[in-house]
């Protein structure tokens, strides 16, 4: 593997396939956000910071939690499709978490779901998002170990599913191209820690056979298809055998396990 080519991110919410993408990560992991916000204990009327949302449905259930007089920020490099039936509490903003000032301080929950894992300058972004919280506000973060599981078929027996990790393999590496880090989620207990945060914990899920994540594999694979193909991991003929399997419903597809670690910054810092 040769180092980083770019810091652009790889999944760029212009293509239309973002939408696809963003629709089964909801699918597979927004019940996983949703289990983590609600054992946060978070403040009704809160103020809560949304980093990257991609789409809407997170900053929505944020929204749901802080109530009508709470007020929700949600940034992204790319807002476009932070959009639908938004409460008049979410505020969306176009920001990139790495290198500008956050929206505001004294939030009561920062959070990011896949977002830092792509960010080649993650540490400053984390940092930018721990200054943001209030004394005893709360950091959740949710990112890929894909080092950790990097098949796409935990049990391989057919070629289709042989080929679907090795196309997948190809992913990572445009990925890690990109400067993704692949062992992100496992370090994010000790990187929480290493901030100052208390009362941190973290678990790790990852669906086995869910039909969320063959959609997403759909969304992820047709997105990047002209880099698999420049880059020799896959032919034309692979990639479009492999939608045609994805599509089938005949594969279990898996994604790499998130990992959820959270967070509170001391009251007294
Ligand atoms: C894989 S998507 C995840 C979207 C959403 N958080 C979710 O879990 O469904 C990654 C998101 O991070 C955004 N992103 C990437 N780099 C960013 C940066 N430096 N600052 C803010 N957002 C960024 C992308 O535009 C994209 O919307």
């Amino acid at each position: 593997m040769t180092g980083p080519d770019t810091t652009d991110y790889l999944l760029d919410n212009s293509a239309p396939e973002a939408e696809g993408r963003f629709a089964a990560l909801s699918a597979v992991f927004d019940p996983v956000t949703e289990r983590h916000l609600d054992a946060l204990g978070l403040p009704p009327a809160g103020r809560f910071w949304e980093v990257g949302a991609g789409g809407s449905t997170v900053p929505i259930m944020l929204a749901d939690r802080a109530g009508a007089t709470g007020h929700v920020v949600a940034t992204d490099i790319d807002v476009d499709r932070v959009r639908g039936d938004l409460p008049a509490t979410v505020e969306v903003r176009r920001h990139d978490v790495a290198s500008e000032e956050p929206p505001g301080g004294d939030f009561d929950l920062v959070h990011a779901r896949l977002v830092l894992v792509h960010v080649p300058d993650r540490d400053e972004a984390l940092r930018r998002m721990i200054a943001a919280l209030r004394p005893g506000g709360r950091l959740l973060v949710e990112d890929f170990d894909v080092a950790l599981q990097p098949r796409a078929c935990l049990d391989p027996q057919r070629p289709s599913e042989h080929r679907a990790n090795r196309i997948r393999a190809g992913f990572v590496e445009l990925l890690a191209r990109r400067g993704a880090d692949l062992e992100y989620g496992r370090k994010l207990p000790r990187l929480l820690r290493g901030a100052g945060l208390c009362e941190v914990t973290a678990d790790a899920v990852f669906p086995v056979a869910h039909p969320g994540a063959a959609a997403l594999e759909i969304a992820n694979v047709m997105q990047v298809r002209e880099g698999l193909i420049a880059h020799g991991y896959a032919s034309v003929e692979e990639i479009d055998a492999h939608l045609g399997e994805m599509g089938s419903g005949r594969i279990d597809i898996v994604t790499p396990p998130l990992v959820s670690a959270s967070g509170r910054l001391p009251e007294t810092v």
